[in-house]
């Protein structure tokens, strides 16, 4: 209508700053804010989760008499193999990483005295335990020495290309260790988990038995 239009009457808004009135129509209704006094209480925010926080962590392992020290993640990945660490890290590359899979055997280290596949083991695992590898047992050691003194060329040689050795060595170590004196059969039972490319077997299993005639011809284990 003119007449609100005009500014008179009772329709009539407050005078604008400039003087002119505004009608109170001029917006629509939905537009009009609440005063913040007049406002309900918002919601609190809510708290955030907090980030899941990385944990560090100390893994100490001995190798070959010697500890390391590891910070994890820092200095060393969780999904790290032991294989990895020894070889790769710490320099032990006697043991061999041929498979990677656990299927034979090449990677054999011992652990508190026990053969172990360094390839299927993580190298947090191994914290507070001892490993040996082929480098920390000592140069009189009976298998070694039956194996050295096995090395002719020919049919019973224990070793050609020698790749599968150390780990024989060592899967031998562990064995004399728990039987001192096995019989062939054995022999060939504790060994099954390691392949020999070059085809070494029955000249691997003559130089266990050997190990173990010098080992009780000395009285002791390995
Ligand atoms: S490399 Fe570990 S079992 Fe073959
Ligand atoms: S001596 Fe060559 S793989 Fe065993």
């Amino acid at each position: 209508m003119a007449r609100a239009r005009s500014g008179k009457g009772r329709g009539a808004g407050k005078a604008t700053r400039s003087g002119t009135k505004r009608p109170k129509t001029a917006k629509p209704a939905a537009a009009k804010r609440t005063p913040a006094v007049l406002r309900p209480a918002e919601p609190a925010p809510a708290v955030p989760e907090p980030a899941a926080v990385a944990t560090e962590r100390t893994v100490a392992i001995t190798v070959n008499g010697r500890r390391h020290d590891f910070l994890v993640p820092r200095d060393l990945a969780p999904e790290t193999t032991l294989a990895y660490l020894l070889r790769e890290r710490l320099g032990f590359s006697g043991l061999k990483v041929s498979c990677d899979e656990g299927a034979c055997g090449a990677c054999t280290v011992l652990l508190d005295g026990k053969a172990v596949l360094s390839c299927m083991m993580l190298a947090v695992e191994a914290h507070g335990h001892e490993v040996t590898t082929i480098e920390g047992l000592p140069q009189d050691d009976p298998v070694i020495q039956a194996f050295a003194a096995q090395s002719e060329p020919g049919y019973g040689t224990a070793l050609q290309c020698g790749y599968c050795t150390p780990g024989f060595v060592m899967a031998s170590v562990a064995l004399l260790r728990e039987n001192p004196r096995p019989s062939l059969a054995e022999v060939k039972e504790a060994l099954s988990g390691n392949l020999c490319r070059c085809g070494c077997y029955a000249g691997i299993a003559r130089a266990v038995l050997h190990a173990a005639e010098k080992l009780a011809a000395r009285g002791g284990t390995p």
